[in-house]
């Protein structure tokens, strides 16, 4: 069935849904985007995701054609229009259409879409058996803390996972991890500490991260934020990821060779049920 999308202040039929050839998203990827989740037909800390999107904007001097407040009306509508109970909702707003130049166009109102992604998050296979990831080298821009939507680093190196017959991409650069391909990397030392790397400009400030790390912190978990060595990862106890769309979700091999006992690991475990316990509660 069809899905109704949101473009510029329509809901539309899917084949029906058009941004220009001149879009700005479309030929620099100059656009920003986040990707909230829906459980039970409810955003999940939806507020957060907004604020990140502000501060996308911000730093690309871009605007938003609607307020905040606006784009939770548009982003509930579309939740109620598609019967959307569990998955995720894609926002993207870009500088807008104008006639191909490199500097921003003058007086161009800024592009939104929005569209609704039907996913079974809470029973994911994935988390149940555990990913296993290859390393790849991070050729991204030196700005991953801005959520842009130019994203063919991240899919050269996820379509090298595939190529290789693994679920994903861990990212390194100098040698330490910086993360997954669309997600927050982290391993389990021996001695239990839970280590990912600091926020900076080097990787996207995860949404999920930060609830994480909260509840890692109210178990008593101990939590380092710092850059990590492959070889570290290699050598954990235990390794997961976190994302909007996949939780925390154990990593069970890194480059072919099983971390620990190569099954999911009792703290990442443990931290995916806390996590879908405040998730489902709030
Ligand atoms: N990706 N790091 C990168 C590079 C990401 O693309 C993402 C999210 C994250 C996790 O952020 P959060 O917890 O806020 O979802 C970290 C989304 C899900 C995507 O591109 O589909």
């Amino acid at each position: 069935m069809s899905r109704t999308v949101y473009v510029n202040g329509s809901y539309l039929p899917e084949e029906d849904a058009k941004v220009s050839v001149f879009d700005r998203g479309f030929l620099f990827a100059d656009g920003v985007y986040e990707v909230s989740t829906v459980l039970e037909g409810r955003l999940i800390d939806n507020d957060a995701h907004l604020v990140r999107l502000q501060r996308s904007l911000n730093e690309l001097q871009m605007g938003s054609p609607v307020s905040m407040d606006e784009i939770v009306e548009i982003q509930n509508e579309l939740i109620k229009r598609n019967g959307l109970k569990e998955g995720g909702l894609y926002l993207q707003v870009t500088r807008g259409a104008a006639d191909r130049d490199f500097a921003f166009p003058k007086d161009t109102t800024p592009t939104l879409v929005m569209f609704t992604q039907e996913k079974n998050l809470l029973n994911s296979p994935a988390a149940e058996r555990g990913i296993s990831v290859i390393s790849v080298e991070d050729i991204r821009w030196g700005r991953r803390d801005i959520k842009t939507v130019g994203l063919l680093a991240p899919a050269l190196a996820k379509q090298a996972a595939v190529v290789a017959g693994v679920d994903d991409a861990w990212l390194y650069e100098d040698g330490y991890v910086t993360e997954g391909s669309s997600n927050n990397a982290y391993i389990i030392t021996k001695a239990g500490t839970i280590v990912t790397r600091n926020l900076g400009n080097e990787i996207l400030h995860g949404i999920t991260r930060r609830a994480v790390l909260s509840l890692a912190n109210e178990a008593d978990m101990e939590v380092e934020e710092r850059a990590f060595t492959l070889a570290e990862a290699a050598d954990a106890a235990e390794a997961f990821v976190t994302s909007a769309t996949t939780f925390v979700t154990p990593v069970v091999s890194l480059d072919g060779k099983a971390i620990g006992d190569g099954k999911p690991g009792p703290l990442a475990k443990r931290l995916r049920q806390l996590y879908i316990e405040q998730a489902l509660a709030s």
